[in-house]
């Protein structure tokens, strides 16, 4: 799921096997790399790990000026050597990495193949080359031939390529991130910035469409017709130590260290406290009068935001609900022009998520990207971009993300009640006060937080629950699914009001019950506590409430700092995301790499 191309006079084979290191946050379960030396592609791939990759490299006896590089993440054929990219014609005379899926690859497949083309792989990617020998074959030039290649795929894609007789890199995209980094004499090509930040910070985002081709000479960017395009330099201030783990042994523990700073970017000149509004410079004055009702469409982590955030919009008057994208696809609920359609993805390149905005989009719909990354897809498809500020994510499983999709949709939601009620309230005042002071609330929580102390104690049970009400219990569910993804063990999330109702049945002496208390309906949950009690079950607790019925109920208490019950849900995600963290890490998982999963899942 990553692309890392280079073109460096002194050598562009260790740009690429680091952006290849940079790159592994998105998941993948094999690598490979091309260089070009003396009319010949060096080719070196396998499944596994890039530290492996790397290795290989050094045995053998491969250079060159210019390469291109890739982690893959299996969509079609397992992952093995021979399915690793890059893949090349039965000449070797081009070299191709491809993220995303070829839809009509079987139809090109078979066509090549009655025209003689034998194929190594299982993969969709092959085709490309093919493709290119082809055309070359019949007389076309490199660009010409790789131009030809791709006018022919259906299917989403990114694709870096090497000719085995020229000193250049061919690319371009289609559906699938990539961004071009411009160097002093040295150029780079990737799905994402961090994969060559320590080399160059100024960047090039480019278009679906857009054709790059980098030679020694410079660059050049083109459309799909070969007309030139400009796309504007940017400088990134995201510096390579920010890309590093900065002494933690895991990017997760970094990460979710990280959230006082990435709270208080998201929030950031986006509070008037002294009139206690909203400042969203994004949207114009009554930018949401007129909405009707919100959908919120999410995958995962931000689907436990999104449902955080449909809580708190219903609650304050405005009909709004939590979807999971590729539901929502296909269950296509009914909407007008009055409808938002909001949708949070920290990568803004989730799949199901992207296909949900084009499905509402169609039908009417105003839609709002609310993403951590700049430029992804879709900020390109949404009406509307909101962007959540929480800096580069490494780890697979989301934290900081989470915290700052919370926040920006707690200020989204205000916004949007500001523009229908006309007026800020009382309550809008006392949330935003609470607000600016969560980042250092999240601080206290990890200056005092006992996580590690209650996943020592429960280490080894059966299974582990998650429970709360309104707001918490999209806490639990998240809570649950940071435990199982980190930790391989059985964990789930359930509302409260759920437990009677069947997972009461597996609650044990075995089975310890986290209960998420947020400030409301305290008392009620506090009862599901009891019941879980009362079979035996260990009861932690997350709560403000650290000196009433509930502590004395408790066996173990993870204290969060008293807030607006609306907000006390971050908090004590942080909590949970400790308590994940630490089992998985006594379990010694691979904490930023949990097996199966992907950070950034491009296919539906
Ligand atoms: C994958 C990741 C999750 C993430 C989900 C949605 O499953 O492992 O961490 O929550 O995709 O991704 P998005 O980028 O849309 O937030």
């Amino acid at each position: 799921c990553g692309i890392t191309a280079c073109l460096r006079a002194e050598g562009s084979l260790e740009p690429i096997l680091t952006g290849l290191k940079r790159l592994e946050y998105r998941g993948y379960d094999s690598a490979g790399l091309a260089v070009v030396n003396d009319n010949r592609i060096g080719l070196v791939k396998q499944a596994g790990e890039v530290d492996l990759l790397s290795k290989l490299v050094e045995s053998k006896d491969i250079e060159g000026t210019v390469g291109i590089g890739h982690t893959r993440w299996s969509t079609h054929g397992p992952p093995t050597d021979l399915n690793a990219h890059p893949h090349t014609d039965e000449r070797g005379s081009v070299a191709v990495v491809h993220n995303g899926i070829i839809d009509n690859y079987a139809a090109l497949k078979s066509h090549l193949e009655r025209r003689g083309h034998r194929f190594a792989s299982d993969t969709d990617t092959e085709v490309i080359p093919h493709l290119i020998e082809e055309e070359l074959d019949q007389g076309a030039s490199n660009m010409e031939a790789f131009r030809a290649a791709i006018s022919v795929l259906d299917g989403t894609y990114a694709v870096a390529a090497v000719f085995s007789d020229e000193h250049a890199i061919y690319a371009t995209r289609h559906g699938s991130p990539l961004v071009f980094g411009e160097g002093d004499d040295e150029w780079f090509v990737a799905s994402d910035v961090p994969a060559f930040v320590e080399y160059t910070n100024r960047v090039r985002y480019l278009h679906d469409g857009d054709y790059i081709y980098i030679s020694a000479d410079g660059f050049e960017i083109t459309d799909a017709d070969g007309d030139a395009v400009d796309r504007p330099l940017e400088e990134i201030d995201w510096d390579p130590e920010t890309a590093g783990k900065s002494g933690y042994a895991h990017f997760m523990h970094k990460e979710i260290h990280e959230q006082p700073e990435s709270l208080r970017r998201t929030i950031q000149g986006r509070v008037n406290s002294l009139t206690g509004t909203v400042a969203l410079d994004e949207f114009p004055t009554d930018a949401f009068a007129d909405v009707e009702q919100v959908h919120l469409v999410a995958m995962g982590t931000s689907h436990h935001a999104a449902m955080y955030a449909a809580t708190l919009l219903a609650a304050r008057g405005i009909p709004a609900y939590a979807f999971m994208a590729g539901e929502y696809s296909l269950a296509r609920p009914p909407v007008t022009d009055r409808t938002l359609v909001v949708a949070v993805s920290q990568s803004g390149e989730t799949a199901d998520t992207l296909d949900a905005v084009r499905r509402a989009r169609s039908a009417g719909a105003r839609t709002l990207a609310l993403t951590n990354v700049v430029a992804s897809s879709l900020t390109r498809e949404c009406d509307d971009t909101l962007l959540i500020r929480a800096g580069p994510e490494i780890g697979v499983a989301a934290t900081k993300t989470f915290t700052s999709q919370v926040t920006a949709l707690v200020l989204l939601c205000e916004r949007i009640v500001a523009d229908a009620t006309g007026a800020s309230s009382r309550e809008s005042r006392d949330l935003l006060e609470s607000l600016s002071r969560l980042p250092g609330d999240v601080q206290a929580v990890l200056d005092t937080s006992t996580a590690e102390a209650v996943a020592r104690a429960y280490a080894g049970s059966d299974a582990y629950f998650f429970i709360g009400r309104g707001i918490a219990h999209s806490v639990a569910l998240e809570g649950a699914l940071k435990f199982k993804e980190i930790s391989y063990e059985h964990a789930e999330g359930f509302a409260a009001s759920e437990l009677k109702h069947g997972p009461l049945a597996l609650v044990t002496e075995q089975t310890p019950v986290f209960v998420v208390f947020s400030g409301r309906h305290d008392e009620m949950t506090l009862n599901n506590a009891k019941e879980v009690q009362a079979r035996g079950a260990p009861v932690v607790a997350v709560t403000s409430r650290t000196d009433g019925e509930i502590a004395e109920l408790a066996d173990h208490v993870l204290s969060i700092p008293e807030t607006h019950p609306d907000l006390a849900g971050v908090a004590a995600n942080v909590q949970l995301q400790l308590v994940a963290y630490h089992a998985a890490n006594l379990l010694g998982r691979p904490i930023d790499k949990p097996r199966n999963l992907a950070k950034c899942v491009t296919v539906e």
